[in-house]
């Protein structure tokens, strides 16, 4: 078998590169298709169920697959400087690719609502750090705005295509690893940055005739922060899931058109059934997600219940982010509680004994 060495070399002949765009890597991409144990046997239909993990790439998010080609495109063009407003995930992402390649990465955050391991992967990899008042709408905004007046800056984030080109790797994944595409494939949505990547990678699969059917995408908004679902920008967002805590998506009309085309749907979910879901991945799945990637979770039991999917279907559900993220969420859901004991036996057996 030939070792991985990352979506560029994998997908390179489905990506726009042009020849002089390097083949950078942190060997992003192929990760895991997990079957369901604990979700296909607690939802009736006897539903076949596959979590997409994609914690498991280099900085614990499938940003990854989008930014390492946003940086061989802008290394192509010889930028210098990349830019992306953030709710954390895509910072830490473009901070590490920029360390690797050479550039200097600044990333606009809104103040006090980054998880706390992204922060750090931020600073660890050497990224200017700055916090903007509000939402990260308004970081949005202003990272616009800045690389209209300074077309020299890269910007990083899903309005860039090269994002969405990488990303719409995963589709191919999961297409050739069950051979075909699902009936469904669930996942959160924030910017639309991701569904709008998906739907793109597996219409391009059908076309190729990689795959003979397309799956219907459901995206799910967290229940504050849900603009798509309620039709009208969201000036304030609230969400315990602040990855996806985001009043005005980017790519509006990319999930709009990848529900509507699929036959699938955008739907929102609420904190509390969120956190339900991250509680039972990580204690009946033994899959550490962070709070956001449990939204597509919470949206399949959800849309189960209400008689939306049929028995026997076969879903994909992408979970986006690794558990360790967000220390501070999971340590409020599940506070370690460790038993102190002297170092003697006796002690050790009453304890195994609690
Ligand atoms: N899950 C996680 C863990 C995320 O970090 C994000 C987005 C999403 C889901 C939603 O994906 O935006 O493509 O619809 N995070 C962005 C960021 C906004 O800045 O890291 P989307």
């Amino acid at each position: 078998m030939k070792p991985w060495s990352g979506i560029i070399a994998a997908y390179r002949d489905r990506l726009p590169l042009s020849d002089d765009a390097p083949s950078i890597t942190l060997l992003e991409g192929n990760t895991p298709l997990i079957p369901s144990v604990a979700l296909h046997e607690t939802l009736p239909g006897n539903l076949d169920i596959f979590f997409k993990y994609e914690g498991l790439n280099p900085t614990g998010s499938f940003k990854d697959r989008g930014m390492v080609v946003a940086f061989a495109r802008a290394l192509a063009r010889k930028a210098g400087i990349c830019l992306c407003a953030s709710t954390g995930n895509t910072a830490a992402s473009a901070a590490a690719y920029a360390a690797r390649s050479g550039l200097r990465c600044i990333v606009l955050l809104p103040e006090g609502s980054i998880a706390r391991g992204k922060l750090a992967q931020a600073a660890m990899h050497g990224a200017r750090i700055v916090s903007i008042a509000g939402p990260f709408d308004n970081a949005m905004r202003m990272a616009q705005e800045l690389v209209l007046e300074r077309p020299e800056i890269e910007l990083v984030n899903s309005v860039n295509p090269f994002r969405i080109e990488g990303q719409k790797t995963a589709a191919f994944e999961v297409s050739d690893v069950l051979g075909d595409a699902p009936d469904f494939h669930f996942l959160p949505v924030g910017n639309a940055g991701n569904i709008t990547a998906y739907w793109k990678g597996y219409r391009e699969y059908a076309q190729a005739g990689k795959i003979s059917r397309l799956p219907r995408m459901v995206g799910f908004e967290a229940a504050g922060a849900a603009p798509i679902v309620e039709g009208r920008i969201i000036s304030n967002p609230q969400t315990v899931a602040s990855a996806i805590r985001i009043g005005n998506p980017a790519s509006w009309k990319g999930a709009v058109c990848a529900a509507s085309e699929s036959g699938g749907w955008i739907g929102s979910v609420t904190d509390e059934a969120i956190l339900d879901a991250y509680q039972f991945l990580a204690r009946r799945e033994g899959i550490f997600v962070e709070p956001a990637s449990a939204a597509g979770v919470a949206g399949l039991r959800q849309e189960v219940a209400r008689g939306r999917i049929p028995p026997g279907s076969r879903v994909v559900i992408t979970l986006t982010g690794h558990g360790l993220k967000d220390p501070d969420i999971s340590t409020q859901v599940a506070a370690p509680q460790p038993i102190s004991i002297a170092p003697v036996l006796a002690e050790l057996q009453r304890a195994v004994e609690e």
